[in-house]
């Protein structure tokens, strides 16, 4: 939701464009209070603009529960627009009214008023973070974690009831049997603190360990969501000064998997302080004695490629969030490249959960990003409704012989070769063969050719297959030519002599 405390530049230029023309109306510029509805635990939503109006231009910040971010935006009359991060869409829409904003923030309505100094969002006592240490490796997530995850078809939508059904289609689906075994909940599950400081789940989530003894029974792993911040993206109530306590709740209700999400941190320690704020979590969660995979989210700030496996982390983002689009899929793929080095058995570099079945791409695309996921040695976490998958949904998600690659235990991170409108990408297996991926970036099929002299293999090809077509195919004097769709994918496993 709130990727958005790292406001890009880009965001001004697509959001420019959605208001054609200027207009003449009263002006934005102010310091307003905005109050909307109720967050699932029942706490009213808040937000503080800081805009200024010029000419029909708008700049400004907006402070948020969950986290701050600056934006760009345009006035036409009386109606506004605001983005605040790489994103096509505004996510803040509204009018000028007589002494105030009407607007709606991520589709929720607000009523913005003059701000008073009693509307200031609550920021808690500095909390100096801990001196850097390593943290013991918890011998999790030896080839990269694969599961399911609420937040990218669900977001707030999500219930104990709907964890529970989604447990049972991983079950009758197949997919916990090729491996998807974590189901994760992520953010609005968050209630509020009681009188000893524990945090409870909110009315959606009535008992989290009858949950997670209900997922456990089906063979699977629960996981949960939290913050270092004091405020979940979403805006609840998050781990900030509570990492032992917290850490403990969620052994006890029997969490297997932790995704930790910087948000509402940001407005309290700077990108240097990452890696001690997520160290405390790392040694909180050591200390449980549990085996809970530890998942960062920061988006890929401070290079966290470098120093992730020191904090106890299991995977952390490389890249902001994900939607269900080709640029998105692919602008994630190439934040994912730089930090190929870095991956390994036990710590992987995560460009976001997947989108696949979620509708908004071809399936030769989805075809790629499940190639590409695989050839980087990503986490697998489905992000589409496992109880309704189309068949072609299935032969992607399920498709074993691409999973293996994802799986394969030397863990290694593939990086691509750019040639014209192709790209090709070559994984290195533990049995010594190669996993060759050929991503047709353009806008026509095109003819690609894999040369088995460019594979780095340790000897002349002894066999090949087509890992989508599911198909034996012959390398011919060294090399195996197929044409490849418009972003589709020719995905080889090539072994030798
Ligand atoms: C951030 C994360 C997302 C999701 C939302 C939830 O934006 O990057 O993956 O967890 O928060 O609010």
């Amino acid at each position: 939701m709130l990727a958005a405390v790292v406001a890009s530049t880009t965001a001004l230029l697509f959001c420019v464009a959605l208001v054609a023309a200027p207009g003449y109306g009263q002006s934005v510029t102010g310091h307003w209070a905005a109050r909307g509805g109720k967050l699932d635990n029942g706490e009213a939503k808040k937000v503080i603009l800081d805009l200024t109006q010029t000419g029909s231009d708008v700049k400004g910040k907006i402070a948020m529960m969950g986290g701050d971010t600056d934006v760009n935006g345009t006035v036409k009359g009386s109606h506004f627009e605001l983005c605040g991060f790489g994103d096509k869409k505004p996510f803040i829409v509204g009018d000028v009214v007589s002494g105030g904003l009407h607007l709606t923030m991520w589709g929720d309505p607000y009523v913005a008023k003059p701000a008073t100094q009693a509307d200031a969002l609550h920021k808690p006592r500095y909390i100096a973070p801990p001196s850097l240490h390593e943290v013991a490796g918890n011998g999790l997530a030896k080839t990269p974690p694969m599961g399911w995850n609420s937040w990218n078809l669900f977001e707030s939508k999500i219930d104990d009831q709907t964890v529970r059904t989604m447990a049972d289609a991983m079950v009758s689906s197949g997919m916990r049997d090729a491996g998807y075994i974590y189901v994760n909940i992520d953010d609005t599950w968050e209630g509020v603190r009681d009188a000893k400081g524990n945090l409870r789940p909110n009315h959606k989530f009535p008992d989290m360990k009858a949950l997670a003894d209900y997922v456990h029974s089906k063979g699977l792993k629960l996981g949960i969501y939290s913050s270092p911040g004091p405020r979940t993206c979403g805006g609840y109530p998050a781990t900030y000064g509570h990492e032992t306590q917290d850490a403990k709740t969620f052994a006890a209700w029997g969490i297997d998997y932790l995704k930790y999400d910087w948000c509402s941190a940001g407005t309290l320690y700077k990108t240097e302080q990452l890696q001690p704020v997520y160290q405390k979590m790392g040694d909180a969660l050591e200390a449980t004695g549990r085996p809970i995979v530890y998942s960062l989210c920061e988006y890929g700030m401070g290079n966290v490629e470098k120093w992730g496996a020191k904090v106890g982390a299991n995977l952390w983002r490389t890249t902001g969030d994900i939607n269900d689009s080709w640029e998105s899929m692919m602008r994630n793929v190439v934040q994912q490249v730089p930090t190929a080095p870095y991956a390994g058995p036990g710590h992987w570099n995560d460009p976001d959960m997947l989108e696949i079945g979620n509708g908004h791409m071809t399936d030769d695309e989805y075809r790629t990003h499940m190639s590409l996921w695989a050839l980087t040695s990503a986490p697998l976490l489905a992000g589409n409704d496992v109880r309704t998958m189309t068949d072609a949904t299935k032969a992607i998600l399920l498709n074993k012989e691409v999973i293996a690659i994802d799986q394969d235990p030397l863990g290694k991170q593939a990086s691509p070769v750019k040639n014209g409108e192709l790209e090709m990408w070559t994984k290195p297996l533990a049995d010594g063969g190669v996993a060759v991926g050929v991503v047709n970036l353009g806008s026509a099929a095109a003819q690609a050719t894999v040369n088995a002299s460019g594979l780095q293999l340790g000897g002349a090809v002894k066999s090949a297959r087509d890992l989508w077509a599911h198909a034996d195919v012959e390398f011919t004097g060294g090399a195996y030519s197929a044409t490849v769709p418009s972003h589709g994918v020719l995905l080889l496993k090539v072994s030798a002599k």
